[in-house]
């Protein structure tokens, strides 16, 4: 008897994220690849390749913006070698991931600092900015030297003494994040490796983020459960301090 081989069906496309801001705290990186034996510099290769992934799926699914944190103002106090490692891939990553970002209409910008950078790392950034300015599928924005307080902070120092509003405000924090326009607040907050906390992430804009937590480290982190989390984020009701739809009519 001929045996058929089962094809995977597509995953089913989430309906409702068109625009969306999804902000990843992509962590875990270190512990997936100790636990493999591994130096914990294999676990941020492995971790590229996630984020390609998933930035590939996010895109097919219509996600307006992604920022992703891929190295935090407190992570200078890692091992030498291990930040050095880091600022040498990142260097890479942006060189080669931005001519997928140019063929699949992907705007990149970087948020965070570049005062501390090696000064070839920040010369990738502006080439990277520069090469896929004309972007319109999805708003990439990868938080290097990234401390949301500091941004605030920053934002904050910039406004003066006049009295704002919460969209002038934005308009300040776009300015100190080197975005091109005002971003919208973080819609789903994703976070791997186990932890439950923000570690200074976009702590303004997540004022009314919907957060999902996983366990998953994030080089095992799936285009399937990223399309599961987009699910799941379609069913939650979002009341921004209202009443249930249905108690409001
Ligand atoms: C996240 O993974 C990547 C960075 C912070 C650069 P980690 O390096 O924090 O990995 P764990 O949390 O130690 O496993
Ligand atoms: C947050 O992860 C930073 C990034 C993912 C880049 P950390 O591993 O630095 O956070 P903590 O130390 O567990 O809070
Ligand atoms: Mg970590």
């Amino acid at each position: 008897m001929k045996r058929t081989i089962a094809v995977p069906s597509p995953l089913p496309p989430p309906t409702q994220c068109n625009g969306i801001h999804v902000g990843i705290i992509m962590d875990g990186n270190g512990r997936w690849a100790n636990a493999r034996g591994m130096i914990r510099t294999a676990g941020h290769r492995a971790g590229v390749r996630t984020a390609r992934a998933i930035v590939e799926s996010a895109t097919r699914a219509g996600v307006g913006t992604m920022t992703l944190y891929a190295f935090s103002a407190d992570n200078w106090s890692r091992p030498t070698p291990e930040v050095g490692a880091l600022m040498r891939l990142l260097r890479r990553s942006l060189l080669i991931e931005s001519k997928r970002c140019i063929e699949n209409g992907v705007r990149l910008t970087i948020v965070g600092r570049r005062d501390r950078l090696p000064s070839s790392l920040v010369s990738a950034i502006q080439e990277a900015e520069a090469a896929t300015a004309h972007g319109r599928n999805l708003h990439l924005r990868v938080a290097i030297d990234y401390s949301a307080r500091e941004s605030i902070m920053r934002a904050a120092a910039l406004a003066g003494p006049e009295p704002l509003d919460r969209e002038a405000f934005a308009r300040l924090l776009a300015q100190v994040n080197h975005d091109p326009f005002p971003i919208r607040d973080v819609d789903l907050l994703i976070r791997s490796g186990g932890e439950q906390r923000l570690s200074d992430f976009l702590l303004w804009e997540c004022a009314y983020a919907e957060l999902h937590f996983t366990r998953c480290m994030w080089p095992e982190f799936t285009e399937k459960e990223f399309l599961a989390a987009l699910s799941e984020f379609e069913v939650r009701e979002r009341r921004f301090g209202g009443v249930p739809a249905q108690a409001a009519s």
